[in-house]
């Protein structure tokens, strides 16, 4: 089967090197634009504009592409899966409309209100009048969301008022939602989803703020591991029919059959599950420890999935090991956009034991170490092990990823 995977970051590597280590022939792997760590293992098309529509849904017809899996957010929200679907190409990523699950708070709220699936108390805002009032109903902490995307930068939770008025007004034109505060810890948990019926796969934890014990501004994620022992046995079960299955359904509904990877962004109350953000795709970096858990072949589950037959793939099976991983990014991330410098030691990364590297961007989350092992601590141990090996000027990462788990 001829694949074509939409994307540049260390999401895609990590789907990629998923593809390879599940039997996928590399042969059969074309990345667009892809980076310079995924052209290592595959062909890479770089000069293709993963979010024109018309430009991927050209390419992949000239090049015979049986699957199209879309890694990040933009292409699907510009509606490049509906565009390659007209094609007649399978796609394993949501229409334009499906996406908007993650495009528009807003719209995401919609859908839980109408599925009845249990999430934070939020109100719609247009004006920083309206948020100050919605604060002030609130009360501290203050959560302050843009309704739109913002490349994982969107949100803020402070006690600190100002800074709560500060950032709405940065972000007031897209819209803002002010949210109830949640407490305890946080899940993704994955599915996959055919529009009709869905799969989960293993749960991860991502550690969102930039700096260690959770200081810092939020970030695209700095770090993530999998599983999570701690869960109740019956959580997986819990969330496919309180969330996944609802919000599925309700898309259908809606007449916006959602394919792909319905990502849920959980946390854990005392209350119960809620829910705080859907994402349209794969989420960075869980995937890289998700992923990296995976026995069963994953192109034929992304292909079933795409094709309306997820109720006839196998169950997605996940490796005993525990998966950590830890981004490397660049200096002022994700405040300041450092100039672009030199990474060396990435081969000597690689060669520790249990050791992955997936590769990203110059700039920004740079890259991240994905280590396997036994027990957390050996896959912690490994995973600082090799990104110890790993220099670049100004550059910095968490050095708590998974220490709680691992005690
Ligand atoms: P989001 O992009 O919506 O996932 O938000 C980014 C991060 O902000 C989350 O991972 C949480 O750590 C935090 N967050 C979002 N919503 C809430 C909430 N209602 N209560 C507490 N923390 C939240
Ligand atoms: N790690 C969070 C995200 O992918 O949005």
């Amino acid at each position: 089967m001829k694949i074509l995977v939409l994307g540049q970051g260390a999401r895609e590597h990590a789907i990629v090197k998923a593809l390879l280590r599940t039997g996928t022939d590399k042969n059969d792997i074309l990345v667009a634009p892809g980076n310079v760590g995924i052209a290592k293992q595959v062909l890479c098309e770089k000069n293709l504009d993963p979010t024109d529509p018309l430009e991927v849904s050209k390419f992949a017809l000239e090049r015979g592409i049986e699957l199209a899996i879309i890694g990040p957010e933009a292409p699907l929200v510009a509606g490049v899966s509906d565009a390659l679907r007209s094609q007649g190409i399978a796609v394993f990523g949501p229409s334009k409309l499906a996406a908007q699950l993650e495009g528009s708070k807003s719209f995401a709220k919609q859908v839980m209100a109408a599925a009845g699936v249990p999430t934070a108390m939020a109100r719609q805002c247009k004006t920083l009048a309206e948020v100050e009032q919605a604060m002030e109903d609130f009360g501290a902490p203050f959560v302050i969301k843009a309704d739109g995307l913002a490349a994982g930068k969107g949100v803020i939770v402070t006690d600190d008022s100002a800074a709560a008025l500060e950032h709405a007004a940065q972000f007031i034109e897209m819209g803002i939602l002010v949210e109830e505060y949640l407490s305890g810890p946080e899940v993704s948990l994955f599915f996959l989803s055919d529009g009709v019926s869905v799969m989960p796969l293993t749960p991860a934890q991502d550690f969102k703020r930039a700096f260690d014990y959770d200081l810092g501004p939020n970030t695209g994620g700095m770090g993530a591991y999998s599983p999570l022992p701690w869960l109740d046995e019956d959580f997986i079960q819990k969330v496919e029919e309180a969330v996944a299955l609802p919000t599925i359904q309700e898309l259908a509904r809606l007449g916006a059959p959602f394919v792909g990877l319905l990502y849920c962004g959980l946390i854990v109350t005392e209350r119960g599950i809620r829910v705080i953000e859907f994402n349209a795709r794969f989420g960075d970096p869980e995937t890289q420890v998700v992923l990296g858990r995976l026995i069963t072949p994953l192109d034929g589950l992304l292909y079933k999935a795409a094709t309306g037959h997820l109720d006839s793939a196998p169950e997605a099976q996940f490796s005993l090991d525990k998966a950590v991983t830890v981004v490397l990014a660049s200096e002022g991330y994700p405040t300041t956009q450092a100039e672009v410098r030199e990474v060396k030691g990435i081969e000597k990364a690689e060669r520790v034991t249990g050791v992955e590297v997936c590769y990203a961007s110059a700039v920004g989350r740079v890259l991240s170490v994905v280590a396997t092992g036994k027990s957390f601590k050996q896959a912690r141990k490994r995973a600082y092990k090799a990104i110890a090996k790993i220099k670049l000027e100004g550059s910095h990462y968490r050095h708590d990823i998974a220490a709680k788990v691992a005690e």
